[in-house]
């Protein structure tokens, strides 16, 4: 696919070199949709050129420079939410939910790795899905695959199934909701919910480490009531928390519609999110969304798997961070348990020999999905958590650093992980099993894992 829409102020390609929001176009883009309608795809992208964005420059530059002191050894970043969020899902419960496990998961990693944690959340515009396949078939009928509710809808019909550009309008907004209510709500005291006397620790009574849980737990509320006693007012007057959020940066026509200049302020940022990353299977060098990501001011992520070779790593660090600026370039590993310590350290090497200096996260989930017997996608609580203790050993032994976790996860009580305190087995996946793509941690696992975390680090 590509896209005719003209931004104010993009420069045509002239050479190798000259970037311009659109430039990606003269490269191939996989993982686009077809739009059957040209006409109306450009008007919906003219109108989301034109809408407010939903993040700011200097939001962007603060993230960046925080993001530098993670890489300097300063911070951990935990960054979570779903795998993909839907519209359905844009409501408050879900979002207060949501914002309440990574807050409280980054307390416990505060209070357990003695570091600022910065939060960056996998939601407000977390809507577009790579798939392995373009199409699906079921009962010999072929329809083109669910890419994400900005592009279809999942349900298995023809009309669901065409990539409606009006869904831009909608993503864009309900990114604009979810953004509006999580400022208000961090804003707003929400902090009180920092207090582990508001936290839900039933399922802790279940877990074998039950009373090295509670332990943690009771020390969190102390350090805070001796904090708060020290200040003289709440926690929730002095400490007001800051939260980024992040998305795979994949449909590129509706990513270069919101790639704006600011006043005062060089270059391009994208304005739909503050921390774009580009997914696994779109991180060729001389692909379309390398092209588009090299040229922006927003610190990026790329993820890498056991796939990518020393050589193709030194490639994306080369073009996508020339300058070698601190904050700039995350990059995102995701092996597996099972082959973290084969593939991490050559990887770890690669970078270093050619002197690049980047931030490195573990996302344990996607290199641990497998299929349960009765169908169901799942993941592992001990894979989960085996890849991030692995993570940490083998940055210690190859004298790096592991500077974050990138997670899965949803402040509901779904069941789509195996495992944790409660020991869901693949009898209980069908219970609660809500995601239409990958099986995310519940409220429980997710918080069991930070805990777990601090205690293997
Ligand atoms: C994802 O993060 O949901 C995803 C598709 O990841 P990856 O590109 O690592 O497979
Ligand atoms: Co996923």
């Amino acid at each position: 696919m590509s896209s005719t829409l003209s931004i104010p102020g993009a420069v045509a390609g002239a050479g190798a070199s000259s970037w311009n929001p659109q430039s990606w176009q003269s490269k191939v883009a996989i993982q686009q949709p077809e739009y059957p309608d040209r006409a109306v795809l450009d008007a919906a992208l003219a109108d989301l050129a034109r809408l407010p964005p939903l993040v700011t420059s200097w939001e962007v530059n603060a993230l960046k420079a925080q993001l530098a002191q993670a890489q300097a050894g300063k911070r951990f970043v935990l960054q979570g939410g779903d795998c993909a969020e839907s519209f359905a899902d844009c409501e408050s419960g879900i979002i207060a939910n949501r914002l309440k496990v990574l807050l409280q998961m980054s307390l416990v990693l505060v209070h357990g790795l003695r570091q600022p944690v910065l939060r960056i959340g996998r939601f407000a515009g977390q809507y577009a899905k790579p798939r392995s396949t373009d199409s699906e078939t079921r009962d010999g009928v072929t329809l083109p695959s669910y890419r994400g509710d900005l592009v279809n809808a999942p349900e298995f019909t023809a009309a669901a199934r065409i990539a409606d550009p009006q869904r831009l309008l909608t993503a864009h907004a309900r990114s604009a909701m979810t953004m509006n209510f999580v400022r208000g709500l961090i804003d707003g005291g929400f902090a009180d919910l920092h207090h582990p006397e508001y936290w839900n620790l039933d399922w802790a009574q279940a877990a074998p480490r039950a009373a090295e849980y509670r332990e943690r737990v009771d020390a969190i509320g102390e350090s805070l009531r001796f904090m708060e006693t020290l200040a003289g007012q709440t926690i929730g007057d002095f400490n007001r928390v800051d939260f980024y959020t992040a998305h795979e940066a994949l449909l590129l026509c509706a990513e270069a519609a919101q790639t704006r200049q600011v006043p005062r302020q060089p270059g391009w940022y994208n304005l739909s999110t503050h921390f774009p990353w580009i997914g696994m299977r779109t991180a060729a060098v001389d692909g379309a969304h390398v092209e588009y990501f090299r040229g922006l001011r927003n610190p990026i992520g790329v993820k890498v798997g056991p796939g990518m070779s020393a050589e193709w790593m030194q490639q994306l660090c080369e073009i996508l961070n020339p300058d070698g600026e601190a904050g700039r370039l995350t990059l995102i590993h995701r092996m597996g348990a099972g082959k973290i310590a084969q593939g991490l350290p050559g990887l770890i090497e690669a970078v270093r020999s050619k002197g690049h200096q980047v931030l490195w996260i573990c996302d344990p989930m996607h290199g641990n999905t497998q299929t349960a017997g009765n169908g169901f996608k799942t993941r592992r609580f001990d894979d989960i958590l085996r890849e991030v203790e692995l993570a940490f050993e083998i940055h210690r032994a190859c004298g790096s650093r592991l500077g974050g976790v990138h997670l899965e996860l949803t402040g509901e009580d779904v069941t789509e992980c195996l495992g944790g305190a409660r020991d869901l087995t693949e009898d209980d996946l069908h219970r609660a099993y809500r995601s239409a793509v990958d099986p995310r941690l519940n409220y429980e696992q997710a918080l069991e894992l930070a805990l777990r975390i601090v205690s293997v680090k």
